[in-house]
């Protein structure tokens, strides 16, 4: 049986105050979600998060991580650090990471391999531009991200692929629950080739204007595990709809 994960994406939003609102306003819900519930948030608030979380279903997560060990990476925080603080998951490769800090699918790989070394769970990010997809560049671009990881590390070692369509983020267009699933069973396909039974267990999210409304269509889908959320996880509410559409 494969771990269904849904997966909040605060990105550079919150406030401490905001922040905790949040959280008790998560807590409040009558019914505990039965699935794995990650909140991803800046790294300034994992501590305080982290502590406000402790012993509930929240899980807390961190949005990125610098590839390196330690040293002179001035403004950078290492896994070792992330782990430090409790921290059992890092979103890597996100397409804002790539578009606007120049991240390559190798940076991403060696992200993900500094994350496994220090006991925390890569969430693998992977998607294609509205230019890509137009040009029926789909397969080809997922499979080239998807490599880049599947050259240093094994299917087992991945906490979650993403995919998440450039187009779908933050547009209010998710992709429709079919167009998804082709892509999902590609990189199923390319994880099983892989590992033929660990590939089996990597859970595979969907991101992109996943709504409370939209929510259970896009998980009714055989691949689908569960999704990387954005904008609807910043109400607790919202995310936790889309969670129970999960669980
Ligand atoms: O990491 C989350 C994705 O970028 C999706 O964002 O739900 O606001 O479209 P969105």
């Amino acid at each position: 049986m494969r771990e269904r994960i849904v997966i909040a994406n605060w990105k550079m939003n919150g406030s401490r105050e905001a922040n905790a609102l949040w959280v008790s306003n998560f807590l409040a819900e009558p019914v505990r979600l039965s699935c794995r519930t990650v909140v991803c948030a800046p790294f300034i608030y994992l501590p305080e998060l982290t502590e406000a979380c402790r012993n509930t279903a929240i899980e807390i997560g961190a949005e990125d991580v610098n590839e390196n060990a330690s040293g002179a990476f001035t403004g950078e925080v290492s896994a070792a650090m992330l782990a430090d603080f409790g921290i059992r998951f890092a979103i890597v490769g996100h397409s804002e990471r790539r578009r606007l800090y120049g991240e390559t699918d190798n940076r991403v790989a060696m992200k993900a391999v500094t994350l496994v070394k220090n006991g925390i769970r890569p969430v693998i990010c992977v998607g294609e531009t509205l230019e890509e997809r137009e040009r029926g560049e789909t397969p080809a671009v997922i499979l080239r991200q998807l490599n880049a990881v599947l050259a240093v590390l094994k299917p087992e070692s991945i906490g979650a692929i993403a995919y998440e369509p450039v187009w779908a983020i933050g547009t209010g267009k998710s992709a429709d629950p079919a167009t998804a699933q082709t892509v999902h069973a590609g990189i199923r396909a390319r994880l099983v080739q892989a590992a033929p039974e660990a590939g089996k267990l990597t859970p595979i999210l969907y991101g992109g204007s996943v709504t409370p409304e939209n929510a259970a269509s896009l998980f009714a889908e055989a691949d689908i595990d569960g999704a990387l959320v954005g904008g609807a996880s910043l109400n607790a509410q919202s995310f936790y709809s889309i969670g129970e559409a999960l669980c």
